[in-house]
């Protein structure tokens, strides 16, 4: 090592030897920094190569479709093309993609994407506003660790753009120029496109009028960076609409103040001796020539220029001679090349009720660089507006998010694209139905793995998880497995004996004519999730309920042996972005849940009496409470019997009855004390039947259907 001399080695070695901290001089003699003239140095920054090989402890994932959406209508054709909604963490995703193995995107992903966008939480580590002055944005990590949280993930985006790709980032001002840098060291320097500034939500001027001096003054914009892989690559031209002056011809002069020779020539009788002509002089003798011959038509049609232009195609160039200078004809424009100056457009919406959803025509301006049919991603997704965009425009899709409300915001967003307003023409409605599209998850478990364990081995597996004690005993000649902490009986279903089979009607009536008077109330099925047939937790027959406990969800924890953390969902909307870096899984256990939906004067309402998620909490170790770990109340009031399209949702917040502004910790302590939460509905907007996801602050979902 040629940075270290003989002293160097020797008190190395001693120091070693002696267990004792290297001082910090040495950090750049042992790892010299090669061909940076300089970088972002913080800590807990994870060298490239590591993170790439997983060192940092986050490894690919299996992929699992959750649900195909329009796939009669608009099959997935010859290349088994799907747009996708995943639900999960995206660096977790990223990897699966980079790793390219996973059967559902092998050879389709990685490589191929030809755009980027992303708007993540912007690290600021306080609240401020978005859209309509709610308080939207809470992003919890801070400093250098915000900034390592994207890093990771610009690393592997890049990795998995097309040679001829982009990635455009948004960021606010908190920790935009150390994004900056970053994107500088992951995509290089000489990959800078350009940075654009946004519209944000107007700044409150208001409150800093009042006072005599200020500190500072309103921001009014975010930033978008665009950076390439390539260096070479050359894009579609980003264009808007012209304004009304550029939409008018006019003449406008021929001369340019540049200085090439070449460009001095001749033309209807005036030479230049600085300066030079705009066009070469072929160029320019032809639209001369344009230009008489329109004279000389026009004695006869009278039409004008700008008719004769329209007439002949919208392509001829014309030059003249005006008293002693020479002009050329700017043609009528609808739109222009932009600068990088976008403040002319929206930055964020309200389509949907999400915070911090970004404006439809903000997309739909930078899509322009790509072509119709390339893949464009966006894993920080939030309500879903890159994959409405992409799919108006003809773009294939793939978008990611960890959040359930945004999971369930962009399938509705998606499902009922039809209704949305059409990118061209505002006052009229997209009208066409979305192309077939997944919603996948990921992180669940390796059902492969699970279906390899032997028999006995599962059987214990799945016990444990439930907790299930076994019990020996038969009802009607039916096997009974075990029994639940509240009582129920439960039964393993044996998919080894009944590999093509599933638990689904038939298997349930069957087993209900057997045990159906003998069992009670409630019967748990274990089951590996993609053998039930169902999408909601429980099926009742008379007054039998068959609970399905779906799949052995802990296993991934098994099988990967790292601890995970578990990721949260928000309790209150404000809190929406607070979820960032959570690896792991979901879906751990099902929450306990118990509801009543009863009739009123025309009233409908869903009464909640039982919300309980079974398991210790994570950091204080206590046992939860009823209630305390409700996140969302996800409602769809004409439910079709197969898609999930969400109408209403609440926070647990809104479901207090408080005003808001509370803390989480307030939020959860008015949860613990309240005994029974009662959803409104308005009957005359629900149709048969009404689905209802409950989930908890972990992800775990129930979900249940009510026939009215
Ligand atoms: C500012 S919002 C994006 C808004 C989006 N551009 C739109 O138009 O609605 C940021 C999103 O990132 C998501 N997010 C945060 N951490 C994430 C992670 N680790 N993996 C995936 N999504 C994440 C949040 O759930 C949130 O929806």
């Amino acid at each position: 090592m040629s940075n270290l001399n003989e002293y160097d080695i020797q008190f190395l070695i001693e120091k070693l030897q002696k267990g004792e901290p290297i001082p910090e001089d040495y950090k750049y003699k042992l790892f010299p920094i090669k061909q940076k003239e300089y970088e972002l140095v913080y800590a807990g920054k994870m060298r490239k190569e590591d993170i790439l090989a997983n060192e940092d402890g986050v490894f690919p994932v299996p992929l699992q479709v959750e649900k195909v959406f329009n796939g009669e209508e608009y099959p997935s054709g010859n290349d088994e093309w799907r747009n996708m909604i995943v639900f999960g963490d995206n660096l977790q995703f990223l990897k699966t993609v980079y790793e390219n193995k996973d059967p559902l995107i092998k050879d389709k992903v990685k490589g191929k994407v030809k755009l980027i966008y992303i708007d993540p939480p912007f690290g600021t580590g306080d609240e401020y506003d978005a859209n309509r002055g709610q308080k939207a944005y809470s992003a919890r990590a801070k400093g250098a660790e915000f900034v390592e949280f994207l890093r990771r993930r610009l690393i592997l985006a890049r990795e998995i753009l097309a040679d001829d790709g982009s990635i455009f980032v948004r960021m606010g001002y908190h920790f935009g120029h150390y994004i900056k840098v970053i994107m500088d060291e992951v995509f290089g320097k000489e990959n800078f496109r350009n940075e654009f500034i946004v519209k944000r939500g107007a700044p409150k001027a208001g409150l800093i009028e009042q006072f005599e001096k200020i500190k500072s003054v309103g921001v009014f914009y975010d930033v978008l960076y665009w950076y390439s892989k390539n260096v070479n690559t050359l894009f579609n031209k980003i264009l808007r609409q012209a304004n009304k002056n550029q939409k008018v011809g006019k003449w406008s002069s021929f001369k340019k103040i540049y200085d090439r020779p070449t460009m001095r020539y001749e033309i209807e009788g005036i030479n230049l001796k600085k300066g030079q002509w705009m066009w070469g002089k072929e160029r320019a003798y032809q639209a001369v020539e344009n230009y008489k011959k329109f004279l000389e038509i026009t004695n006869r049609t009278k039409e004008s220029l700008e008719e004769y232009w329209k007439r002949t195609g919208k392509c001829l160039e014309f030059v003249r001679r005006n008293g002693n200078s020479i002009q050329y004809w700017v043609s009528p424009r609808e739109s222009v090349l932009v600068d990088n100056n976008w403040l002319d457009i929206k930055g964020y919406d309200h389509v949907t009720d999400y915070p911090t959803e970004n404006a439809e025509e903000l997309l739909a301006r930078i899509m322009q660089i790509t072509n119709s049919g390339d893949l464009v991603l966006d894993f920080f997704a939030g309500s879903g507006t890159t994959a409405a965009v992409a799919e108006k425009l003809g773009r294939r899709w793939i978008v990611c998010d960890i959040g359930k409300l945004a999971f369930y915001t962009m399938q509705k967003r998606i499902l009922t694209i039809q209704d949305s307003k059409d990118l061209d023409n505002p006052n009229k409605k997209y009208g066409k139905k979305a192309r077939s599209f997944i919603t996948v998850n990921t992180g669940l478990y390796d059902l492969k793995k699970v279906f390899e364990l032997k028999k006995d081995d599962y059987i214990k597996f799945v016990m444990n998880l439930f907790e299930v004690e076994p019990v020996d005993k038969r009802i009607a000649g039916i096997k009974i497995d075990g029994q639940k902490k509240d009582g129920y009986y439960c039964i393993i279903y044996p998919y080894w004996q009944f590999k093509e089979a599933a638990v689904d009607e038939e298997y349930l009536e069957d087993l209900h004519s057997h045990i159906g008077k003998k069992i009670g109330e409630r019967l748990y099925i274990i089951a590996p999730a993609n053998y039930v047939d169902f999408i909601t937790d429980y099926h009742q027959i008379e007054k039998t309920r068959y609970y399905f406990l779906k799949v052995p969800y802990q296993i991934i924890r098994e099988l990967h042996k790292v601890q995970f953390k578990k990721f949260r969902q928000p309790q209150s909307k404000r809190n929406v972005n607070d979820l960032e870096d959570a690896i792991g899984f979901h879906f751990i256990r099902q929450p306990d849940v118990e509801t009543r939906i009863l009739k009123k004067n025309g009233k409908l309402e869903i009464h909640i009496t039982k919300f309980l998620s079974n398991y210790l909490e994570e950091e204080t170790g206590n046992e939860l409470s009823n209630f305390e770990s409700l996140a969302m109340v996800l409602i769809d009031k004409d439910y079709d019997g197969s898609a999930f399209v969400m109408d209403e949702f609440y926070f647990a917040e809104d479901l207090i009855g408080k005003k808001k502004e509370e803390t989480e910790e307030d939020i959860r302590e008015d949860l613990k004390h309240k005994e029974k939460i009662i959803i409104p509905l308005q009957l005359e907007e629900c149709g048969e039947k009404i689905m209802v996801v409950y989930i908890d602050i972990y992800g775990n979902e129930f979900k249940e259907v009510f026939t009215l």
